[in-house]
């Protein structure tokens, strides 16, 4: 029995290698044609980057009903993903052309380094600028990633030890976070570094690291999507639905952001404690009843049979690969199978867009905010962001 299960796992990692080699060499041509569809996206959306009032905006996806892109804000929390994506292209390519409208969209950002109002900033500037300064290799962004550390660090409260992910900083009646925020978090332990180890920055995604592993799950790794605290007695006063389909099922894109985050703290920190809550979280997902096939979650794992959220897919895979490196041996490998499963999935015209349809965003089937009725079956600038960023990493 004992040499079957061995001659069993022996024959799947030859089968998860053999797969990973096929993709691999699929890489230099998904890149080529990606980089197209970026460049004839770039050239849509410049004339659109500033309203009839003047504001700035980025494509965050595409309006199928009205056959046009979705503009949005620079406020807007996508706003980094589309100037991150030019980046990874850039990087994938080094295409000199991508590299340039990387910048400029990039730096049509700088206005949020001062906002305080939401969590998003983490999310935007360390997307956009954080990758501008790791592949340009200059520090003439620092300045501005560092005030939008400070900014993100106006949302901490000390005696909850955690970031208000939504609402106003004085809002003494709702403390709302969401799983979401741990990706925030990168730019802090970028900010700790680049600061010589200042421990400021740290201390509070340490914080807010542990405060959100003790409350956001469930025994089951499961994540909740929004928790609103209370100032006074420091407990939870009440869990909300958010973007997931009830307050006892876990919304796929939250569990991928915990994935990915907690990923990147135990990389950020070597913390083994967030390196085994990684796992925790993605074999919630991996091991799922309504984990489909191909690897790509329904938009939430308790809503089988509808729609699928290929932005969730691409955020675990990405996490997944990250963290088949960190935990390394057999366990680490069948992280790194099973998002090598999610990405040939992605790249396949199931969801891979096929020219000239998705506004020439990449990914189709992504779900933005079901229970709202909001970004249904639809392309999302983020979900390209993390399917390039996972191919990267294949590729490193
Ligand atoms: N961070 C918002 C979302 O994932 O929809």
């Amino acid at each position: 029995m004992k040499n079957l299960l061995i001659a069993c796992s022996l024959l799947l990692s030859a089968v998860a290698l053999a797969g990973e080699a096929e993709l691999r060499a699929a890489l230099p041509g998904i890149f080529a044609k990606s980089a197209a569809r970026y460049r004839a996206l770039d050239a849509a959306a410049t004339p659109l980057a500033k309203d009839a009032k003047g504001k700035l905006r980025t494509p965050h996806g595409w309006n199928a009903k009205k056959g046009e892109l979705d503009m949005r804000s620079v406020r807007w929390w996508t706003s980094g993903h589309f100037p991150g994506s030019l980046w990874y292209l850039y990087e994938a390519t080094g295409d000199a052309f991508l590299r340039d409208r990387a910048t400029w969209w990039t730096e049509l950002l700088a206005e949020n380094s001062k906002v305080t109002d939401n969590h998003d900033v983490g999310f935007i500037m360390y997307c956009s600028y954080g990758n501008a300064r790791r592949l340009l290799k200059t520090d003439r962004y620092d300045a501005l990633l560092l005030e939008t550390a400070d900014s993100l660090c106006k949302r901490f409260n000390p005696r909850l030890g955690l970031i208000r992910s939504w609402g106003k900083i004085e809002d003494t009646k709702k403390f709302l976070v969401i799983p979401d925020n741990m990706m925030n978090l990168e730019l802090l332990e970028w900010a700790s570094k680049a600061k010589g180890g200042e421990r400021r920055f740290d201390d509070v995604a340490r914080a807010h690291s542990g405060n959100t592993m003790k409350h956001h799950f469930r025994a089951d790794g499961g994540t909740y999507h929004v928790l609103d605290y209370d100032q006074q007695t420091l407990r939870v006063k009440a869990i909300e639905r958010g973007q997931g389909a009830s307050c006892e099922t876990a919304w796929s894109r939250g569990q991928s952001w915990a994935i990915h985050g907690y990923t990147m703290m135990a990389r950020e920190t070597g913390s083994k404690e967030y390196l085994a809550f990684a796992q925790k979280v993605a074999d919630f997902a991996i091991n799922h009843a309504n984990m489909p096939a191909d690897g790509v979650p329904y938009w939430d794992y308790g809503a089988p049979g509808e729609e699928r959220d290929t932005s969730a897919a691409s955020i675990m895979a990405s996490g997944l690969i990250e963290l088949g490196g960190l935990v390394g041996g057999a366990k680490g490998a069948a992280y790194r199978a099973f998002a090598v499963k999610q990405l040939e999935a992605l790249a396949s015209p199931a969801y891979y867009a096929a020219p000239g349809e998705n506004g020439n965003f990449l990914l189709k089937h992504g779900v933005g905010h079901k229970p709202a009725g909001s970004e249904v079956d639809t392309p999302l600038d983020y979900g390209d962001y993390y399917f390039l960023e996972a191919l990267l990493r294949l590729k490193r």
